[in-house]
């Protein structure tokens, strides 16, 4: 299960996001918010995915801002969470390998719905490489 969140400003990307889970069967919660003309606060609806993936109820999540980095740096207060900031496949490959990213975050006003939804996949579709020393990189970050 995969936890769904955005801000105004990543409302419309969300909705690009959606129906490409939508259209590959994958299964979401989506905690909004609702449309893209109301102002809402980004950290509002960081904290209710990283709440779902903290308590077990989703695996992974996406959050989607205007930029992606005030969602983003909200998600990475919590221990437990990597949200990984991206606007290209390669970083969201290898967030995944190396950093076990658990949480995507993309900007709703820097990235196109075409690249977004390939962003989407290969973060989806990567697994962690469960090597030693990222292993050990994740332990220190957790000491943090
Ligand atoms: C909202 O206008 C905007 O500040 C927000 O979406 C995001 O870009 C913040 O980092």
């Amino acid at each position: 299960m995969i936890a769904l969140g955005c801000d105004h400003g990543g409302y419309d990307l969300m909705q690009e996001v959606i129906a490409y889970l939508d259209g590959k069967g994958i299964a979401y919660k989506n905690f909004g918010c609702d449309n893209s003309h109301d102002s809402v606060d980004y950290p509002d609806y960081a904290r209710k995915v990283v709440k779902a993936i903290l308590d077990g109820e989703c695996e992974k999540g996406i959050v989607i801002c205007g930029t992606g980095i005030g969602i983003s740096i909200t998600c990475n207060r919590y221990k437990g969470i990597r949200a990984a900031l991206c606007s290209d496949c390669f970083s969201a490959e290898a967030t995944r390998q190396h950093n076990d990213a658990n949480i995507l975050a993309m900007g709703g006003r820097v990235v196109g719905p075409g690249l977004a939804v390939k962003i989407v996949d290969t973060f989806l579709n990567t697994e962690f490489s469960g090597d030693e020393r990222h292993k050990r990189r994740i332990s220190k970050i957790e000491e943090c």
